[in-house]
Parts: C-alpha cells; structure tokens; sequence
C-alpha cells in the first residue's frame, strides 16, 4: 500500500477544538442524529428524506438491496428535483429570497432570487422539449461558472433528462469521447468564460469535438457570455432567442426516485474515464442532508458559498443540489482567487458577508504562502463555518484556515467523499464534534464506515489501512455508465472472499486510512494510480496513454509527487524514440510534451515536470515500479531496487537528475 501523506501519521490528534457553547446551543444538528440513525438506519434516512424533501408520490420502500451492488432507495416513491430545488421554495413564499448572488469574472454581478430562478429553468426546459430532449436522454453541459449553469442542469432535471457536465478546462477530446459515451443528444455551452482577466473560449472546442460530423448531438446550444466572435453551425442556436421563444409555464412532472439524474466522468486506474452514473431521491436526501447538518445551515440567514466549479462533483452536490434544495442563499463565482488581485475571494466574503465557506486544501495552502496580510484587509467576521474537501488537509493548513479566515472561533469541518459517493460521507458536525486538526474524524450519521487491513479484518484503533463503506448509502453511484462489470470490478471485488469481519458486499474507496486512538479518522491519500492534483483526480494512466500516443514517445510513466500547494503534482518519465532523441533538445521534447497532454486532455493533467530517461525501472514481469520514480520526483533517496529486472536502471536516472 502505497500510503503518501506521512506527514499525517506525526499528528497524533492532541489538538481539540470543543464546540462553543454558543454554537452548540444554535446548531442545527442534535446528538439525536447519530442515536436515530443507530437505532435504525433505513428508517432514519427514510425520516430525512421525508423531512427534507418534497415527494409528488410518497415512497413505502426505503431499500432494495436484493441485487448487490446495484441499490434502488426510495424505489416506488416519484419526485422531481428541480421543483425541489425551486417551485416549492416559491410556493412556500420564499420566492424573493436570492438563490444567487453572481459574481462574474469582469467584476459584473448579479442576484437571482429563488422566483428568477424557477423562472428562467421553466423556459429553460420548454427550449429542451422545443428541441426534442425527452426524459432519460443525455444533455452534455460545457459552461463556465455561470448562473446558466445552474440553470441549464435544472433545467434537464426538471424533465427528467440525463446532464453529462464537462468542466470548461477539458479539451475537445475529451469532450468528445464524453459525448460518445454517453450519446448526448444536445450540448449547452458559451461562447466563452472570462478567466483571470482574459476571455477564454468554450465554443471552438465544441465545434471541434463535432467537427467529424458523426456524433448523435443534434443541436447546440450556445449562452452568449463573452460577446466574442463565434463560428456558427447549422446546428447552433443562441440560448437568449431560444428562451424568448417559449412559453414561460412549465408544470414539473414526477419522475420515479430512481430515475438517472446525471452522469459525472471521473479518472480511474486504467483506461478511460467512467461516468458515474447517479440517481435522484438517495442523491438529493443524502445532498440536503449533509449540506444542512455540516454545515449548520440557516437558509433564511446564512450566505453560503462553495468555491468548486460545476465541473466536479462538489459544485453538482454543493453548489446545485445540496443548497438550492435546502433553499440557502449562495455566491456563484466565476472567476479565481487571484484576479485581479489577491485578496479577491475575501473581498466577496466581505461584500456578501459570506457565512459559512466551503473550499480545498490546495487553495488554502496558496493563501497561506501569500501571507495572512492579504486576508487580514478584509472584513471576516461573517464567516461562522469552514468546510475543507478534495485531499486531506495537513495540520498546520488546518489551524491557518481557522485562525486567519476563521477569526479563532470558526468550527472547521473537513469532509471526506468522493464523485461516487455523491455527498458527504465522512465529517465533523459543527456543534456535536469536538475537532482535532487534519482528521475527517467521524463518519456521518446514517453512514457505515470502516477501515479493514487486506483480509478484510477491521484493523483496530491505532492502526491503518483501507477505508471502505460496509452498508449502501442514499447518494451512493448507481453504476458505471455503460459497464456494470466495471463497476463490480472497480468498487466491490476488492474484498469478496475474504475471511474478515463482514458478510456481505463492501464498497472499496481507494482511499488509504488510519484510525486513531478515539477511533477517529484521518484520511492518508490514495493506494491506487490515481493522483490527486488541487483536490482534482486524475489517471496515471490516462496522462501516460496520451504521452505514448506522441509520435515522439516510445514509453512514459507518470507519478504523483507531493507538492506543496498542490497536494500532488503530475511528474513524467518518459523514453523518446531512438530515432528523435538527437534531433531535439530535452528542453525543447518536454515542452512539446506537456502541450500534447494539456491539449489532449486539459491544462490540469499538464505534467508540472518531464523527465528525459533511456529506461523506465521494471519489475522482471514488465511492471513499471512508480514507487522508485516517485523517490526520484520527490527528491528523495531511491528505495529497495532488489525486485528490479535491472538494478542499474535507477542508478543511471537519478545521476541524471543531478
Ligand atoms: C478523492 C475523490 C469529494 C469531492 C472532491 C473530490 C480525495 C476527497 C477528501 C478529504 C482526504 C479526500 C480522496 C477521494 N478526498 N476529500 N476530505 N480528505 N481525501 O472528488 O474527484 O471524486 O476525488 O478525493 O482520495 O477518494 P473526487
């Protein structure tokens, strides 16, 4: 097991932060929740679902789970998102309230109330039934942080349709195989965003992912942001005309609790991204669920703000789902931390008196380096809860984040999940856990967590090894996108057959963990060929795939080393083809190289380093030992080479390196 993050292992948890008595005494979440959800799980999720969402046809079944590892919740209730996460805020009087307050990149902004909002998704979905979507079709979505965003994945909720978000960094190619996969019937996208200053465009790489002609994509539908010049297609329509076009009622239909909601692609081990495939009722109980209970949300009080793109799962469950079901006021962003200046984020948390601030390590730790002066200009004193997510956060980013944006006072919550488990699984509760700094520590109530050595045995306080989830969840993935043996394979082999603690089908994180002396646990990094970049995953073998189809590549191996801001940086070794290697300088091959990748794949799997070596270190049966190339990219000294087909091999790359 290939445990990263050891800096962790030397933070014993002597570090306590109780919760104010203050703090306790408002919190939303009480001791009950753990003790209900002890007594009976099922039905206390059934309870929250109830409580916290709107059901068209109430649902007497909770669980199915008949046919592991495919899990139906809530399975003959009928629903529809959107009207949860719109009309019924209306209905209920709440109409004015801001949804969005917008911020753009340019500086422009923007406040959408709740009534705004419903209206603009009800346009948006006669546009979808104008041009022919129907439910369980797929829509892909390519827009920057941009209300039409939001707007555009209601909108395909709202008729039961599937949306397939691409984040705005993925190339065209990626683009493309996402549409592939998933045979999109429709693409919304924007001429372009606005990114640190600059006006960045989205529609040529749509344009080139159609370009051959043959996609299943009908029509695309393009949000005039920029105001930049754009090709236009026959197939083009502009969002303003189409949305003049229609009617403005749209009466939300029910759609059975495990009608797919979206599909989300998210780099594995091997080969190419899967779609992981969610559903709507488990997905939203277990989204509203967390989102009210970690963060301790006030909808009519609080200003709420999540960093994430829509992109990535955190801004699908924590920008979209989680809070506008819960009704919460919130920032959308467009733009980065450090444009134009860098004390941007603190001047919006003043401006809007941000509350309650959910973002990652990797932006904490960029802060951090630019120094507490910058924060400390603006007026923080809104904020009552911090939320950290994407990779564990070390200690000393921890104490930081509460002591410079947190005034001393804030609660810090650190929240372990992932794409697939679609919410929030492992977290502190403000007002119930007493925190210790770099722990996600408690699993969340309703939630079966556990930490098991190989054998499946459960390895006891004190101890690490692999974190899996024992019993199905509410928000957990559906499946693969196409590939249910995928699925089985990915998630749920690990540790059949085995002789531990558990009957029963467990679900396989890849994420390594130790639990600590309380029985708290802190997260310790991956145990697969996945990378974890600025809280973003990525596939070794994926960016090693795109290496060797360089015609100037003959083999590449990619790891991840530690980086300081960044978690994890991608690092390339990489053997040229004997008949380039004279041509060009190291320099000159490495820079080809990262372009290659950025423009296969997307800036953020652009390896930061490209080593030049005449060999890769392989095991005698051809396996690329990463773990000596990582020592290599971490400036460390090279581990056991013993099981090296030629041991010489290490020692020729790392007199290279110097
Ligand atoms: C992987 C999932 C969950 C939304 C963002 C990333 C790592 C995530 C934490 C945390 C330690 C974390 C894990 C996980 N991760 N949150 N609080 N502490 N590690 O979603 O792209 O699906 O990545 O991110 O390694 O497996 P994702």
């Amino acid at each position: 097991m290939s445990v990263q993050i050891d800096h962790l292992h030397s933070e014993s948890g002597s570090r306590r932060f109780a919760p104010t008595a203050e703090f306790s005494a408002q919190a939303e979440a009480s001791p009950e929740l753990y003790s209900d959800a002890q007594a009976d799980r099922l039905g206390f999720w059934a309870d929250q679902s109830r409580e916290l969402l709107h059901w068209h046809k109430p649902f007497t079944k909770i669980l199915d789970w008949t046919n592991p590892p495919f899990a139906k919740w809530f399975d003959d209730g009928e629903l529809n998102v959107a009207y949860n996460c719109l009309d019924r805020h209306v209905e209920a009087g709440n109409g004015d309230r801001v949804a969005l307050h917008f911020e753009g990149e340019p500086g422009d902004s923007r406040d959408i109330t709740y009534a705004e909002l419903t209206a603009e998704v009800k346009r948006a979905t006669n546009v979808l039934i104008k041009l022919g979507v129907k439910s369980g079709d797929r829509v892909a979505i390519y827009l920057p942080m941009i209300p039409e965003a939001v707007i555009s994945m209601l909108a395909v909720a709202r008729l039961g349709a599937v949306h397939s978000v691409i984040f705005g960094g993925f190339s065209a190619e990626s683009l493309r195989s996402r549409i592939d996969d998933a045979n999109a019937v429709l693409v919304i996208t924007a001429d372009g965003g606005f990114r640190k200053g600059r006006i960045s465009a989205l529609k040529p790489a749509v344009d080139a992912a159609l370009q051959s002609g043959d996609s299943s994509v009908q029509n695309v539908l393009v949000v005039k942001r920029t105001g930049q010049d754009v090709e236009w297609n026959d197939r083009d329509l502009w969002w303003h005309d189409e949305l003049a076009s229609v009617e403005a009622e749209h009466v939300a239909e029910a759609f059975p609790a495990e009608n797919p909601l979206f599909i989300l692609y998210t780099s594995g081990t091997t080969g190419a991204p899967k779609g992981i495939l969610h559903t709507s009722g488990g997905y939203l109980t277990q989204g509203a669920f967390t989102h009210k209970n970690v963060f301790d949300l006030k909808p009519e009080t609080d200003v709420y703000w999540c960093t994430a793109d829509v992109g990535w799962i955190t801004g699908h469950t924590y920008v979209v789902y989680g809070p506008l079901a819960n009704g919460a006021t919130q920032v959308l962003f467009e733009g980065t931390p450090d444009s134009p200046h860098p004390g941007r984020w603190w001047e919006i948390i003043e401006k809007y008196k941000v509350s309650i601030l959910y973002t990652a390590p990797t932006a904490i730790r960029t802060f951090m380096k630019l120094g507490r002066q910058i924060p400390q200009k603006f007026d923080l004193t809104s904020l009552r809860v911090l939320g950290s997510v994407g990779e564990p956060i070390n200690p000393e980013a921890w104490m930081w984040y509460r002591e410079v944006i947190g005034g001393n006072i804030t609660p810090v919550v650190d929240t372990w999940w992932q794409t697939e488990t679609g919410a929030i699984m492992v977290s502190a509760i403000p007002g119930l856990t007493e925190t210790k700094p770099g722990a996600a520590q408690v699993a969340i109530p309703g939630i079966a967590i556990d930490v098991l050595d190989d054998d499946g045995t459960h390895v006891g306080h004190g101890n690490g090894g692999l974190l899996v989830v024992t019993e199905p969840w509410p928000a957990m993935l559906r499946g693969i996108w196409g590939d249910p043996e995928r699925f089985k394979e990915t998630y749920w082999d690990k540790f059949e057959g085995t002789t531990g603690a558990k009957d029963g089908p467990l679900y396989f994180a890849g994420d390594g963990a130790r639990l600590d002396d309380d029985g708290d646990i802190w997260l310790l990094g991956r145990v697969d060929d996945v990378m974890n970049v600025s809280g973003h995953r990525l596939s070794t073998a994926e960016i090693e795939s795109s290496l060797v189809a360089h015609p100037l590549t003959a083999e590449a191996a990619v790891v991840g080393a530690s980086d300081e801001v960044t978690g994890q940086a991608v690092v390339a070794f990489v053997v040229i083809k004997f008949s380039q290697a004279e041509t060009a300088s190291h320099e000159d091959i490495s820079a080809v190289l990262r372009a290659h990748v950025s423009q296969q794949i997307g800036a953020i799997a652009r390896p930061r380093e490209i080593f030049i070596v005449d060999e890769l270190p392989k095991t005698r049966s051809g396996k690329i030992m990463r773990r000596l190339l990582r020592d290599v990219a971490e400036g460390r000294e090279v581990g056991d080479t013993s099981t090296l087909a030629d041991t010489s091999v290490m020692q020729i790359i790392t007199q290279k390196m110097k």
